[in-house]
């Protein structure tokens, strides 16, 4: 299984997001993770579409937009449109609006040729998004509940990879993308990756390092 580090520039300094960026083509970052979040699904409020349009031509490394929103299918089109590479979407955001809403927003995701993912909070078993596996290109277990970088890691969440991934084992799809967002460290990144977890979000952990490139190269390794 490939290892691909994601970064989160929810804990970059917004003022400076090109430097931000370039330094993180820089370090060898894999992926660059984007966390929208609208005051409502979650209290605070970042960015939008316009942030991941204005980021576009500065990487050529894929932008993850994890959306913590509420109504995603509203915003599938600015997303798509700005040059997002994949887009996620809560399982509970969807769930509480109908049970096809989720089935239906990643189905919009794709229509758009975006890769799309499904999240699972830390208190939503990952068996709930099991029935839609066969459209995600990738699952997002969190490790933190949504909100805020910094946070320490939920230790439950390794359970939820384990079963994520043998889930997808199961289905045929043992080589899919099973990514982990919340509180990750080069304390836990070790149990993280063993649990089945290939793509990892960092985002305190990247931006509060004196050397990037060797912390990225260190959560890797
Ligand atoms: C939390 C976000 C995370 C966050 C991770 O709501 O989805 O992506 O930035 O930050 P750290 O790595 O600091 O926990
Ligand atoms: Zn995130």
């Amino acid at each position: 299984m490939q290892i691909k580090i994601a970064p989160s520039i929810l804990s970059a300094d917004f003022s400076k997001m090109g430097e931000a960026i370039k330094n993180l083509n820089a370090a060898g970052a894999d992926v660059i993770h984007c966390d929208v979040m609208d005051g409502s699904f979650v209290e605070p409020i970042t960015f939008g579409g316009q942030m991941v349009k204005n980021i576009r031509p500065l990487t050529n490394l894929p932008l993850d937009c994890h959306l913590m929103i509420e109504h995603p299918k509203t915003q599938i089109k600015f997303f798509a449109e700005a040059g997002a590479d994949i887009i996620t979407v809560h399982y509970e955001a969807c769930n509480k609006i109908s049970p096809t809403y989720l089935r239906e927003t990643l189905e919009l995701i794709k229509s758009y040729g975006v890769k799309c993912g499904a999240v699972v909070n830390p208190d939503t078993d990952v068996e709930k998004i099991f029935p839609v596996f066969d459209l995600c290109d990738m699952v997002l277990i969190m490790s933190v509940f949504p909100g805020y970088g910094g946070q320490k890691f939920i230790p439950t969440a390794l359970e939820q990879l384990k079963k994520a991934r043998e889930y997808a084992v199961k289905m045929g799809r043992g080589d899919m993308d099973i990514e982990v967002d919340g509180g990750v460290t080069e304390a836990n990144v070790g149990d993280i990756k063993a649990a089945g977890a290939n793509v990892i979000v960092a985002g305190s952990t990247v931006f509060k390092s004196a050397d990037m490139a060797a912390t990225i190269a260190a959560l890797k390794a």
